[in-house]
């Protein structure tokens, strides 16, 4: 086994130990792991510690071509043997992820670095972003990365500057959020998270892939996605979505435990609106098995109350739960959302996305993000569904959500381009996490 050692002088800036993948004669094809911006560290004459997985490498080569991001052994790529090159890979794929030392990220980057999110013959890079504070903990994150030996993940990224992590991202995952703290109004909140989302937004319109796919997670995500969307002005508006697939997950898991049936027979859910105590899990158009959903669950006032609640409260109760967020469903429900984005939609069924409203069927109003049924022909790009229906319960839901959604956009119009802010949200808007 190889040990690398890293000299201050060879470093832009002192670094610290970290255990990294690499030998002179075996290593991993074409696997290198940056450190971009990152605080000042303390510590010098750190040593880079190598341990590797053999049979894979023939050659090794400086890099040349992303000098600016990276040093010293960091730099190093390895040629991929002969017989590596026959293997049908398709070509890396770049994901950022902010939020990157936190719990969602905790369970999402292991599934992505597997091959679950984007398929087995997907290879891709990795770009953590984290904070000044979090930075520790993100190399941690990436340590463990590296220990897992993962055949797909060629490539880890760790930075504190979006303007670095998002270089030509081809998919954001935006986690990382300011929760409200004690005392905290929303109207700061919005604001506080709004500030991250706008600079969020403007670096990905600088440096990311000009088709990027972006998720946004961290609360309040609706807003914050149409922040982040009003400030990349050169990415399509459609590519942006606000996480609401936990929320229709979570409907479906309710439907499938009343009606006693496997929750896989449960299709057709939509949440509709906000990712908030408004939203609307829709079950005039949910299905089982084909059937509507009201056909095989008859009682109607647990359709309307107890469902469309539990559905609206789950965060909460799983907070007071477990003292925190949910974050292993979470990250499944990142994990359902890209897939279904990259996989065609079975036929007739649809998923909820809260995605930017632009000529919608709907009637609902333009130029917010709203959770609607979307269809995928696995591309990345998506259509809404035309094919739902509504009743006066539905419409009248889906007007309350889309008031509280329209109120949150004008808390923030000083960081939407709109002018001046005026805030004046209902009483009960509340994250899920919140009541
Ligand atoms: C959830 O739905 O579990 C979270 O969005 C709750 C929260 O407020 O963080």
């Amino acid at each position: 086994m190889a040990l690398s050692e890293l000299s201050p002088t060879t470093l832009k800036t002192p670094f610290i130990p970290s255990q990294l993948s690499l030998n002179s004669k075996h290593s991993y094809t074409n696997h290198r792991f940056h450190v971009l911006s990152q605080p000042p560290r303390l510590v010098q004459n750190a040593k880079i510690s190598c341990s590797v997985t053999p049979n894979q490498v023939q050659t090794l080569q400086k890099d040349t071509t992303t000098k600016s991001e990276c040093f010293g052994v960091f730099c190093v790529t390895y040629e991929l043997k002969e017989e590596e090159k026959t293997k049908s890979w398709k070509k890396l794929v770049t994901v950022a992820v902010s939020g990157a030392a936190g719990m969602i990220s905790n369970h999402l980057l292991f599934k992505l670095a597997s091959g679950e999110v984007f398929g087995p013959d997907q290879p891709i890079a990795l770009k953590l972003l984290g904070s000044e504070r979090s930075f520790q903990a993100l190399e941690g994150v990436a340590m463990e990365l590296e220990d897992s030996l993962y055949p797909l993940l060629r490539q880890v990224s760790i930075g504190i500057d979006p303007y670095e992590v998002f270089q030509d991202a081809e998919w954001a995952l935006l986690i990382g959020a300011k929760p409200r703290g004690p005392g905290m109004e929303r109207a700061d909140l919005l604001d506080i998270n709004g500030q991250i989302f706008a600079e969020q937004g403007r670096a990905l319109n600088t440096v990311a892939s000009r088709n990027v796919k972006v998720m946004v997670v961290g609360n309040p995500c609706n807003t914050n996605a149409l922040i982040c969307l009003k400030n990349a002005p050169n990415i399509p508006a459609k590519n942006f979505h606000a996480l609401t697939r936990l929320d229709e997950n979570r409907a479906k898991c309710q439907i499938a435990l009343k009606a006693g049936v496997f929750y896989d027979k449960v299709s057709n859910v939509t949440i509709w609106g906000n990712h908030s105590t408004t939203q609307v899990p829709d079950f005039l158009n949910a299905e089982i098995s084909g059937i509507p959903v009201k056909e095989v669950i008859t009682d109607t006032k647990w359709l309307e109350k107890d469902f469309t609640e539990r559905v609206q409260k789950r965060g909460g109760v799983l907070i007071k739960k477990w003292g925190r967020s949910s974050a292993a469903s979470t990250a499944v429900s990142i994990v359902d959302a890209i897939r279904s984005l990259v996989t065609p939609t079975p036929k007739g069924d649809w998923f909820s996305s809260g995605v930017y409203t632009n000529g919608n069927p709907y009637g609902i109003a333009e130029d917010i993000v709203f959770s609607m049924p979307c269809r995928s022909e696995g591309n990345g790009d998506y259509e809404l569904a035309a094919d739902v229906i509504f009743d006066d319960f539905l419409r009248e839901r889906i007007k309350k959500t889309e008031a509280e959604v329209l109120a949150e956009k004008r808390c923030v119009g000083h960081l939407t381009g709109e002018g001046n802010a005026y805030c004046d949200l209902p009483g009960d808007t509340m994250l899920p996490g919140e009541q």
